[in-house]
């Protein structure tokens, strides 16, 4: 059974970092730590992808994000739907650590421990929490409520969850981190603080729901005793890690497109979904990471508000929404659904670096006589080659399409290549060749077995 430990092994670990590690010591470390994340705007699969990887790892990582996010993973006839937890959690031995970029709701998360350690899987043992991670509480949710409906507000249509908020106070350097909650002294001072300025706030928003902030200090104390045996300073520990020759599986939550800085903007998330986002949100250093794996359906999906060029909003979205089962994991919002856009992925190619794309949901085109990819973006007349940067100018985008011929045969469950039907292969290819990305996995439905990893692939290389 591996064993893994929060303490580091100072005197090797910072010769490595210091760059003096004894020759051999270098080779010897085999570092092969690979970025899984959404190549639009999330639900593509990942939860999936990830689970099905981990085998491979030894560690799994969240590095954004929180409780809005919605992993769903099938196994046999069981369902998880993973909130806040790294979906590598239900691979036995496999550690899932929540880095210090991730946003927690003590409730949501103690909630999801208590659900998985009722379906036997051992939390105490495999789950690590960041010292560094910041507390969203339940006042940033119902602040977020008041100014999503405040008039002349851009209505993002968030999740709900009290994330914005929460990263506002992080970024606003008022924020409460998970080490606050084992000092008491410091977070009476800090949480006084905050709920006074909240408080004010309220006010200025004529709130009328009544917040028991006393009650809500007192809750946290009491969280914080269930969660400590896992908290730990995460940065140290995947080091530690990486030294003892742990392979670690970033998990991006949301997707490239909801990134706060790459993504439509101000229809984003508040954190860094994108690539880089993993080496700030949980302290492992860019050049300690090898790989990065977008994940995209098939088709596109989007929930919440917001520019989507190749949205469908006629028969063809429909079909792919009820094929797809497409409504969030999380709120059961129906999801809006449009065709493949190359322009996009090729942007988000851009951004992210990506090696290999694994291609989901690709069953639910089985349907299709043709299939309309968007090739290239049209703006006021002429090509555009750039993405745009404004929401109105990304709402004005005129999607042009290239019709592809479906297959019209099953493929649930085809687990080799050679087994789909050749216009599904010529999909792929299709894909391939105009985004400039490999297609190196392809998922073919829910289960773990539903999966094609190309052989030769740079997908089967990273893993
Ligand atoms: P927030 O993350 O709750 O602030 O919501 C901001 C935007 O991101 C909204 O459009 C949400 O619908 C979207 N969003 C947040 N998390 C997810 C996710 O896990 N999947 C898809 N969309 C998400």
């Amino acid at each position: 059974m591996r064993k893994f430990t929060c303490e580091q092994k100072n005197t090797p670990l910072l010769q490595w970092f210091a760059g003096c590690a004894p020759s051999g010591v270098r080779e010897f470390i085999r570092m092969s730590n690979v970025i899984v994340l959404g190549a639009q705007w999330g639900d593509e699969g990942k939860g999936k992808v990830v689970d099905l990887l981990a085998e491979r790892f030894d560690i799994v990582a969240r590095y954004q994000g929180g409780h809005n996010a919605g992993h769903t993973v099938f196994i046999g006839e069981r369902k998880f739907v993973l909130k806040l937890i790294p979906s590598g959690i239900l691979r036995p031995g496999v550690l899932a650590v929540i880095g210090n970029g991730v946003v927690i709701d003590l409730a949501a998360l103690i909630e999801e421990m208590n659900t998985l350690e009722a379906s036997g899987i051992d939390v105490e043992r495999y789950l690590r929490i960041s010292n560094r991670a910041h507390v969203i509480f339940p006042f940033h949710r119902l602040i977020e409520k008041m100014s999503e409906a405040r008039e002349n507000r851009i209505p993002i249509g968030t999740t709900s969850r009290g994330i914005g908020p929460c990263y506002e106070d992080k970024t606003g350097r008022r924020g409460i981190r998970i080490a606050d909650l084992f000092d008491p002294e410091s977070f009476h001072a800090l949480y006084d603080t905050l709920a006074e300025d909240k408080e004010k706030l309220a006010a200025a928003f004529h709130l009328e729901e009544p917040i028991d902030y006393a009650e809500i200090r007192r809750k946290h104390a009491e969280y914080a005793e269930r969660i400590r045996p896992l908290v730990c300073d995460t940065a140290a520990l995947l080091a530690d890690s990486m030294f003892r020759a742990k392979r670690i599986l970033f998990e991006g939550a949301q997707g490239t497109m909801l990134d706060v800085d790459h993504g439509t903007y101000p229809f984003v998330t508040s954190s860094s979904a994108a690539a880089g986002g993993a080496s700030i949100g949980t302290g492992v250093p860019p050049t300690r990471i090898q790989g990065v794996i977008g994940v995209s359906k098939a088709y596109i999906t989007r929930v919440g508000s917001g520019p989507f060029p190749t949205e469908s909003k006629d028969g063809g979205g429909d079909l792919l929404r009820r094929e797809g089962n497409e409504f969030g994991a999380v709120t059961g919002r129906p999801r809006r659904c449009g065709w493949f856009d190359v322009p996009l992925l090729r942007y988000t190619a851009m951004v992210n670096g990506f090696d290999t794309l694994v291609i989901t949901k690709l069953d639910v085109l089985d349907q299709l006589e043709k299939i309309p990819v968007c090739v290239r973006y049209r703006l006021h007349g002429s090509d555009v080659t750039e993405m745009p940067a404004t929401y109105r100018a990304l709402e004005a985008i005129e999607p042009q399409y290239e019709e592809l011929p479906g297959w019209r045969t099953c493929t649930r469950g085809i687990a080799r290549y050679d087994d789909l039907p050749d216009r599904a292969r010529a999909y792929l290819n299709f894909l391939e060749e105009r985004t400039g990305v490999e297609v190196g996995g392809i998922s073919t439905g829910p289960e773990r077995n539903e999966t094609i990893i190309r052989a030769g692939s740079k997908l089967e290389r990273l893993i």
